[in-house]
């Protein structure tokens, strides 16, 4: 008889909720913020702004893998899967996924999802997207989607951080996506990229909360309005607990109301992944 306890333990495999995918790059913007991209199965379908969830099969010595929900970066028709992330040094998933490299193994979960979606805001002239830190994800994947520019006259982009270094895909907001052959005429006319930083000296300072409160964020977009306007503008948020909560009241008190994918509204929120 053999002894079952001699006998090789069995190659991890994926459960069948997983598809195993391939790690095509990997740029680091600081040490506490990275991009990456994996290779996209012919079968997974996603909109524009969803969120899925991410991981690495089991480490030695580990039976079950880690996984995280992450906004996907990249547009729905893209060939490539792309995502950003924060590095926590203890965190359970980060701290082994921000040392992959090229051709590394990554888990990717068969069912995209989330609000933060075209479908779940109602028509506007204006869609105003404010991500902070890696909530800025879905709104990559918005601001590269066509149907932005055809649904809304303007578009919006609005990333705050505690310092510059921070600003990823800035390069991508004032210079890239201009020459992007799918929208890059389009963003030319109706995307505005709005930047803003909290700790550090910048072109443009402190909480989204406080610039919409003041009055500034309109000043800055030339609008002639001192509030948000249920009738025109639509808003993605995407952050911390703190932010998307103090941001939604702030919102609400202009009068518009949370949409969902059931029953599209005047706004839609997330919160950004951490861990
Ligand atoms: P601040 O530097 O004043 O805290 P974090 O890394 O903590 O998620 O913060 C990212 C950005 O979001 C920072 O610029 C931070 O500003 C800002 N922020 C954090 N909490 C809130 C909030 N409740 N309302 C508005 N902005 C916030």
């Amino acid at each position: 008889m053999t002894d079952v306890t001699d006998a090789p333990a069995p190659a991890w495999t994926p459960s069948a909720a997983q598809h195993l995918e391939r790690v095509l790059w990997v740029k680091h913007w600081t040490d506490r913020l990275f991009s990456f991209a994996i290779t996209r199965p012919d079968t997974f379908r996603f909109r524009s702004g969803e969120f899925v969830m991410i991981g690495l099969p089991p480490a030695p010595g580990e039976t079950k893998p880690i996984l995280r929900a992450y906004s996907i970066a990249s547009p729905s028709f893209a060939e490539e899967l792309e995502f950003l992330s924060i590095k926590v040094q203890d965190g359970p998933l980060t701290s082994r996924l921000q040392h992959i490299q090229e051709g590394d193994a990554v888990l990717l979960g068969k069912k995209p999802t989330g609000t933060l979606v075209l479908d779940a805001v109602r028509p506007g002239k204006r869609l105003f997207m404010f991500g902070t830190g890696t909530g800025l994800a879905p709104f990559l994947s918005v601001a590269r989607d066509p149907d932005a520019y055809s649904n809304f006259e303007q578009v919006i982009v609005g990333h705050g951080v505690r310092e510059v270094n921070e600003l990823a895909y800035r390069d991508l907001f004032t210079k890239d996506i201009f020459e992007d052959p799918l929208v890059g005429e389009e963003a030319q006319k109706q995307l505005v990229y709005y930047p803003t930083v909290t700790r550090e000296p910048f072109e443009r300072q402190g909480r989204f909360t406080d610039l919409i409160a003041s009055g500034k964020l309109f000043a800055d977009l030339g609008l002639d309005q001192a509030k948000f306007d249920r009738e025109h503008d639509r808003i993605m948020l995407c952050g911390s607990m703190e932010f998307i909560k103090d941001m939604a009241a702030l919102i609400e008190s202009h009068g518009l109301v949370e949409g969902s994918n059931a029953e599209p509204g005047d706004y839609v929120l997330e919160r950004a992944f951490v861990g």
